[in-house]
């Protein structure tokens, strides 16, 4: 809506996990890297993990691309709340196993004979769950089946689990002692640092073409990172409701109080500065002297 005011080429902040607008900030650089390397030197389990929004299933979207470029097969589940029988349906649909897709024992002596002939001749194939801490425990144990297939050059199927730090936890349940210890490798996203989130920003703003932008200043975007706490959807609906602001006061330059009025509508629940807090308390009923400092 705001993009031909502000002069974009496209939207920069959708929310969409668009590879286009890959930021690599260092820890989405090594977790692509781990990803990568993982799969071409067939580690067998890899996974990602981190907090919601933190970019999971956009590094899964550069890893497709990648496998895609290196036309290396791979099944690709992004609904993780499946059925056994579902999940060997899609795994055998995504691979274009030629067996009745509705039999699990068809699926699976189709799949080891693909598995095979591939890795015989030094082909790889890949398995990639994402939301993966919501596979329900029998999916995620025939998972762990999968990740024992092997020859003796290594695994047939290389698998990456993502998912939010609840699958770390599922990982650490005693029936899944074996499966923990394969994983080859881990990766975990955390929330961006203060100097991350402003190269992001313009980065998504260069990206939709608008290089040295000046709609948000760098003060405006270190408040941006305080109150998204560094988490990148957070980051994107912020910036895109505050250019939408910005866009129906018709100005180019977006303010701390559009960015209160932003924050208050989408109910942002963020730590406030102690200066505000401190403004806040005086407004109420003072504290009796010996109580502790709220700004503490
Ligand atoms: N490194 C990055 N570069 C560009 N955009 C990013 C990056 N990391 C995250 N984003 C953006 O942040 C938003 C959330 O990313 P994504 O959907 O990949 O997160 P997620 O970790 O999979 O979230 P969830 O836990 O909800 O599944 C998307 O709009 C995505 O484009
Ligand atoms: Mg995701």
């Amino acid at each position: 809506m705001y993009n031909a005011f502000f002069g974009f080429t496209r939207s920069p902040f959708n929310m969409s996990p668009d590879p286009a607008f890959l930021f690599r900030s260092e820890q989405h650089e090594e977790a692509l890297a781990n990803l990568i390397y993982g799969v071409q030197s067939r580690k067998g389990f890899i996974v990602l993990s981190g907090e919601v929004g933190t970019g999971k299933t956009t590094m899964l979207e550069c890893l497709r691309d990648f496998l895609n470029a290196q036309q290396i097969a791979f099944a690709s589940l992004f609904n993780s709340r499946l059925t056994v029988e579902q999940f060997f349906e899609m795994v055998s649909y995504d691979l274009d196993l030629q067996c009745n897709r509705l039999s699990k024992t068809e699926v699976l002596l189709a799949l080891n004979s693909m598995l095979l002939e591939r890795a015989n001749a030094g082909r790889t194939t890949v398995l990639i769950v994402d939301e993966a801490h919501n596979l329900e425990w029998d999916v995620l144990e025939e998972i762990r089946l999968l990740g024992n297939l092997e020859n003796r050059k290594g695994k047939l199927l290389q698998i990456v689990l993502a998912g939010q730090q609840e699958l770390d936890g599922k990982l650490e349940a005693p029936e899944f002692r074996q499966l923990k210890q394969r994983i080859a490798l881990r990766c975990v996203l955390r929330a961006f640092r203060p100097q991350e989130t402003q190269a992001y920003v313009n980065s998504r703003m260069t990206r939709a073409g608008l290089g040295n932008q000046t709609a948000l200043s760098p003060e405006l975007i270190d408040e941006i990172h305080l109150r998204s706490q560094g988490i990148p959807r957070l980051i994107n609906a912020i910036c895109d409701n505050l250019l939408l602001t910005a866009f129906a006061m018709e100005t180019r330059t977006a303010t701390l109080e559009m960015l209160d009025e932003v924050s208050a509508d989408m109910r942002l629940d963020y730590p406030r500065p102690r200066q505000s807090r401190e403004r806040t308390c005086s407004d109420q009923t003072p504290a009796p002297l010996d109580a502790p400092s709220q700004a503490d």
